[in-house]
């Protein structure tokens, strides 16, 4: 366990990263929170900053949930009995996979140098679902995303639909193909956390005011 929770510190500090705001900050000379949404994740950085500032902040914050993947293999390797395929170990290579997902979403959304308050986790966990539940499962998930989004033109529905998902794709590959139920709970912490994070989109979405794709820098905080 001690393996585990040092893995979701690493990752959690790599997560805390906060990307949109450093772009915001270094390249355009603003701070992404006083815009838009106020979020500082992909969606409000297009909406802010257009397509160029938007992908890099995706492409940073995607790759902070691919490298957090990369952390587990290496704790995993090192730190763990048999790099963590040891039979019946309560904390196996899923588990550390699961944890390093955790860490790194949570700091994303409670980063310390944003005094808790970060962004909402999407990009962050696809880049961590590609390594957590392999390329099939985080390829899913990106199609119930764009699915929606493209069916409903708000990016809020995919994201929230694609995190509640995660506790029942996280259910098929962590309680029925394998057996590590920490890996399960991670997970599915992890999807309700980005789901809460999401609370104030889902406040616009009952009120009819939710961002379209489109709309630009509307203030809508
Ligand atoms: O991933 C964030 C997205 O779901 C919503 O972003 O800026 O419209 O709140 P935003």
């Amino acid at each position: 366990l001690l393996v585990a929770a040092g893995l979701f510190a690493a990752a959690f500090l790599l997560g805390s990263v906060p990307w949109g705001l450093i772009i915001s900050k270094v390249f355009y000379h603003t701070d992404i929170r006083e815009h838009g949404s106020g979020n500082i994740g992909t969606t409000n950085a297009i909406r802010t900053m257009g397509k160029v500032g938007g992908y890099a902040v995706f492409v940073l914050d995607f790759g902070k949930g691919l490298l957090s993947g990369f952390l587990a293999w290496v704790f995993a390797w090192n730190f763990l009995p048999g790099g963590g395929f040891a039979p019946g170990a309560l904390v196996n290579y899923d588990t550390m996979l699961a944890a390093a997902f955790l860490g790194c979403v949570w700091g994303h959304i409670f980063s310390p140098w944003l005094k808790f308050k970060g962004g909402k986790g999407i990009a962050v966990a696809v880049g961590c679902l590609f390594v957590t539940f392999g390329w099939v499962g985080a390829c899913l998930e990106l199609l119930i995303f764009i699915v929606l989004v493209v069916a409903t033109k708000r990016v809020s529905i995919g994201s929230i639909a694609a995190a509640m998902a995660c506790p029942f794709f996280a259910a098929y590959y962590f309680l029925i193909v394998t057996f590590a139920p920490l890996a399960w709970l991670f997970c599915t912490i992890a999807g309700l956390t980005v789901v809460w994070a999401h609370r104030e989109n889902i406040k616009r979405l009952r009120a009819g005011t939710e961002n379209r794709i489109g709309d630009k820098k509307k203030k809508e905080r």
